[in-house]
């Protein structure tokens, strides 16, 4: 039907018979950019079936022509990258040079530097070859040309002695009766249908986290991009479907949360939920049946900044972990706790670089560019009037034009202000001023967001141990949060999220052991 984008399901791109559509607006103009369907509890029950059809022979499908078709689509990903980006810029307002981790356009992009994406999908391949396939037994049919016909027993280690008897973990059958082993072989096998769900910030980068790793671990794929990010997704599943996946295997329903979104998380067929997002995902975990879950929520990443510390290198960080994409990253800083005695100084620093920030369109390439939604500027404004009226000092002027927010420090923060809590996932960075390195670790694990954590010294003995105290899921010396390099284990403690990600952790999440035990007469 013209111009609403299809729904794809069973290896074929379909209109919905809701007859009704999804709009996404533009965050620069506010203007409608692209329709999706709206797809029906009805049509969602038949992609799970054709999901959960298709996945049993996927499964028996050997190792290594998973990985080809994976390594497939990550070409083509690579060489579609231009209609992906340019649907980056007007679905979330993503500015080209970011565009270049998820889906980069040509024009902007060194064509000998790698993509993001399109190399998160072979690495996911080579890693499933390796982790899948090489376990406890080599099993053929990682090697081209094979089927799953032979195996073969590499190492005595692939057997846990159960026994408790054979101290050198050595069996033989010469072995008097009571010192024989029960002895345990392990297959990672799959879950089943694995449900994505990314969010509008990397609905690329964060769904092919999603996808290829349950592709290569044998389960099939049911995805439900963010209504912003929809169209770009498409695009990437539109990948997937000319690498040529068997039908069925990978589908992607859009529609309206109300109407599919609990029904897709509560659906008795879904086997495994991958979802980062926001508060959502507290909800989701809630209501999942009793199924693995792989949950990166929100965080408020702190910055701690010690007297010693090389302020130019704090500041380049906090520009960058602070304002990159206009600070919508879950694990953008979101709260600098700086010493006292060198707050001036770094203030000062961080101030001269704000003003060199470019704020404008994504299309101009600028720093700072619109704000996802007209609700989230909302949302944002309203943190900085509780600031003002609770006494921050404003470095910068507020300025707003629609939903486009000027970046802006606060400085002078104190804990009973909002935004010292919140996030605002917005280009607004409170700066706390601390007289002790204690009351930074405090600040940090008094939030019930747990994602990452920055410390800056030059002294790495008071680096470890703080990163040791911070309750957080990783911790970096020296550098801003960030979620890559992608092979990077990556989780989130508290209410940021659920399971370690990384490609080889959610590899392994997306599979479970089988045991088969072997009793020795
Ligand atoms: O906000 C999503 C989160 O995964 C951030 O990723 O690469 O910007 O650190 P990154």
């Amino acid at each position: 039907d013209g111009d609403v984008y299809k729904y794809y399901s069973e290896g074929e791109w379909r209109s919905s018979t809701s007859g009704q559509s999804v709009a996404i607006v533009n965050p620069t103009t506010r203007k409608t950019a692209y329709k999706v369907q709206a797809c029906t509890q009805e049509e969602v029950n038949k992609v799970i079936d054709a999901a959960k059809t298709a996945q049993k022979s996927w499964a028996k499908t050997p190792l290594w022509k998973r990985a080809e078709l994976l390594h497939k689509a990550a070409a083509i990903l690579k060489d579609n990258k231009a209609p992906i980006a340019e649907c980056l810029t007007n679905e979330i307002a993503k500015p080209a040079k970011d565009s270049v981790t998820e889906a980069p356009d040509a024009k902007f992009l060194d064509l000998m530097k790698v993509v993001r994406s399109g190399d998160l999908v072979s690495y996911c391949a080579e890693e499933g070859v390796r982790i899948l396939g090489e376990g406890k037994f080599l099993v053929s049919d990682s090697f081209p040309g094979n089927e799953r016909t032979k195996y073969c027993l590499t190492s005595k280690m692939g057997f846990l002695d159960c026994s408790g008897d054979d101290p050198t973990g050595y069996w033989h059958a010469s072995l008097p009766l009571q010192f024989k082993p029960n002895l345990i072989s392990f297959d990672k096998i799959p879950l089943g249908v694995v449900l994505a769900i990314p969010p509008f910030n990397y609905p690329v980068n964060l769904a092919v986290s999603k996808i290829a790793p349950a592709l290569i671990a044998g389960n099939s794929v049911v995805l439900k991009p963010p209504t912003q990010g929809a169209v770009s997704a498409l695009h990437m599943v539109h990948c997937f479907h000319l690498a040529g996946f068997p039908k069925g295997l990978i589908n992607c329903v859009t529609g309206k949360g109300s109407e599919i979104g609990d029904f897709l998380t509560m659906h008795p067929g879904v086997n495994c939920i991958s979802f980062t997002g926001g508060d959502t995902g507290v909800a989701i975990s809630k209501k999942a049946g009793m199924i693995p879950l792989q949950m990166e929520l929100g965080g408020k990443d702190a910055c701690i900044v010690l007297e010693d510390a090389d302020l130019d290198l704090v500041a380049a960080n906090i520009i960058k972990g602070g304002f990159s994409y206009s600070g919508q990253r879950c694990t953008a800083v979101k709260v600098v706790l700086v010493m006292e005695s060198v707050a001036d100084a770094l203030v000062e620093k961080v101030n001269a670089k704000v003003a060199k920030l470019s704020v404008g369109r994504p299309e101009d390439d600028c720093d700072i560019t619109p704000v996802v939604s007209e609700s989230s500027a909302n949302y944002i404004e309203g943190l900085v009037k509780d600031a003002k009226q609770k006494g921050a000092k404003f470095c910068q002027q507020y300025k707003r034009d629609g939903n486009l927010i000027w970046p802006l420090l606060l400085d002078n923060v104190r804990p009973d202000m909002r935004i010292a809590w919140e996030e605002p996932f917005g280009p607004v960075l409170p700066v706390i001023r601390i007289s002790s390195v204690e009351e930074g670790i405090h600040h940090c694990n008094a939030s019930n967001f747990g994602l990452q954590g920055c410390v800056f010294t030059r002294d790495i003995n008071k680096a470890i141990l703080i990163g040791d105290a911070l309750e957080t899921g990783t911790v970096q010396i020296n550098s801003a949060p960030a979620r890559g390099p992608d092979h990077f284990p990556f989780q989130g403690f508290k209410d940021s999220g659920i399971g370690s990600q990384g490609i080889t952790n959610s590899i392994n999440m997306m599979t479970k052991i089988k045991t088969t035990v072997i009793n020795l007469p």
